[in-house]
């Protein structure tokens, strides 16, 4: 009979913590609810003590999550659990995720904690978390170089003191597969009470490796898995949760594993992650970059069409990507397109349904035939700020190899028209500066991306701007079949959220 293992997704905590993905209170609340149709067992949703917007973050998460898990991270310290608790309390099932170093270097240069420091704070601090709730996990950072038998000894004393969970982590994605084996192995069979705890695996991907340590603790008998939707996280990132359960589905004859995640919504949710942090995924990446189901050679395109296992390992529907099976276009009414985001897993409330309807209406008047990745940007469009404080009003650039370009942008601040021109290098670079002289705001432009959605001359194209002011750093973005118009419209998106 194959065992369950369980899913916990940190993307909204260690995924958060790598540069450049940070989210707003809005767009956390979007990532659970996501989490929640991909089914999988915990969200750990934040660090409450890390600062108040964390906080918040965590609470309000744990108010509407209705099936997962919603864990927050602490150290181990009275008024981290504290916190910690007081973040996750109304959730339906809440957990408190204590972490503290076991490894000797962690111990003596970060800690300076003996190892019977270690030991007696763990046994405190899981006590007293315990007081709270019942679920309990509890991780040893570093535990990949640390001492195997102090580790057992470490996860012992936590589980006596009523640890539901025991986290094995390679914090620094040191170890190779067969080491993560050796551990989990080692910390099953010599650790007092193991079998009351799920026995967890956390990885980093340093050496490239955290699919394959998770993988391979999974076959030595882990039996929860943390894990980022696209593999966010700090430095090289975290083991990515959608190689792990489509490693585990398709190769269900060798790991002998299940797991709850609905693998159709794993499209969706890779996409969202890209849409609100601004870092898209490589075209190479595997299960959802764009060409991770694309065959470019003859001989194989030939063989996928005669028989599509002989070069498919997976479908692209296993993962959710759309298959474009319905045209949409001007004369398509609001019933189909309604019917049509339905079946691409959308669940829009009447006021999203109403905007998306009308920006439709607008793009299919532009283009012949509205795709599915052409709908996936119009939604996307949702995550705006709703009471944007400044709109687009009008635009009109002035550009050539041989004038210095020029912008003259109006926007709608509180239903006035503010209008100004501005020269620059190029036409963004001359309508970022009249949209700044209209904000009276100093705005640094970190970076700029763009791309195209949708293949053929009238395409959507998407810009992703990343802003600072002051000590704050946000992602903006725009799409619309005019470049020009999307990068103005992707400042302002980052502007009205800074
Ligand atoms: O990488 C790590 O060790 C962690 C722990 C806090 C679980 O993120
Ligand atoms: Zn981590």
């Amino acid at each position: 009979m194959s065992s369950r293992i369980k899913i916990f997704d940190t993307t909204l905590r260690d995924g958060e913590q790598s540069p450049g993905c940070s989210m707003n209170l809005q767009e956390k609340l979007e990532v659970a609810a996501q989490l929640e149709k991909l089914n999988v067992d915990i969200i750990e949703a934040g660090f409450a003590i890390a600062s108040p917007g964390d906080f918040e973050s965590v609470s309000e998460i744990a108010k509407v999550v209705k099936n997962a898990t919603v864990a927050s991270l602490c150290r181990a310290v009275e008024q981290d659990i504290d916190r910690a608790y007081e973040a996750v309390k109304h959730a339906v099932h809440p957990r408190i995720h204590i972490f503290l170093a076991t490894s000797p270097i962690h111990m003596k240069y970060k800690l300076k904690m003996s190892e019977d420091e270690v030991l007696e704070r763990t046994g405190q601090a899981v006590a007293y978390a315990k007081k709270y709730c019942n679920d309990i996990e509890f991780s040893a950072e570093d535990a990949s170089r640390s001492d195997k038998a102090f580790l057992a000894k470490v996860f012992s004393r936590a589980i006596a003191n009523g640890a539901t969970v025991i986290n094995v982590p390679d914090t620094v994605g040191y170890s190779s597969p067969e080491e993560m084996a050796a551990y989990i192995s080692y910390v099953k069979n010599n650790t007092d009470g193991i079998e009351k705890a799920e026995i967890s695996v956390h990885c980093h991907n340093d050496l490239g490796l955290a699919v394959s340590n998770t993988l391979a603790s999974i076959k030595a008998g882990a039996t929860q898995a943390e894990c980022t939707i696209n593999g966010i996280g700090e430095r090289a990132g975290n083991t990515s949760l959608e190689e792990v359960v489509m490693n585990l589905r398709t190769r269900k004859d060798y790991y002998n594993v299940d797991c709850g995640i609905d693998s159709r919504q794993i499209y969706h949710s890779s996409k969202l992650i890209q849409t609100i942090t601004g870092v898209p995924v490589a075209p190479s990446k595997a299960i959802v970059g764009d060409n991770a189901f694309a065959h470019e050679a003859g001989i194989h395109q030939h063989g996928v069409l005669a028989e599509r296992t002989t070069y498919e390992i997976m479908s692209p529907q296993d993962i959710g990507i759309p298959q474009n099976k319905m045209v949409l276009g001007k004369h398509s009414g609001r019933h189909a397109l309604v019917d049509r985001l339905t079946e691409l897993g959308y669940s829009l409330n009447q006021q999203e349904i109403d905007d998306t309807f009308a920006r439709f209406k607008i793009l299919a008047d532009k283009k012949k035939v509205v795709s599915d990745s052409d709908l996936d940007a119009l939604v996307a469009m949702k995550l705006e700020p709703a009471n944007q404080h400044y709109k687009l009003d009008n635009f009109v650039i002035n550009s050539g190899s041989k004038i210095t370009a020029t912008a003259t942008i109006s926007l709608k601040v509180d239903n006035e028209i503010i209008e100004k021109v501005s020269g620059g290098d190029g036409p963004v670079d001359a309508a970022y500066k009249a949209i700044d002289s209209i904000i009276d705001k100093k705005i640094q432009l970190d970076d700029y991306s763009i791309r195209a959605v949708t293949e053929g001359e009238d395409a959507l194209g998407e810009v992703i701007v990343k802003l600072s002011m002051d000590d704050k750093k946000t992602v903006g973005r725009g799409v619309s079949t005019d470049i020009i118009e999307a990068s103005i419209l992707a400042y302002l998106n980052g502007v009205n959220k800074l």
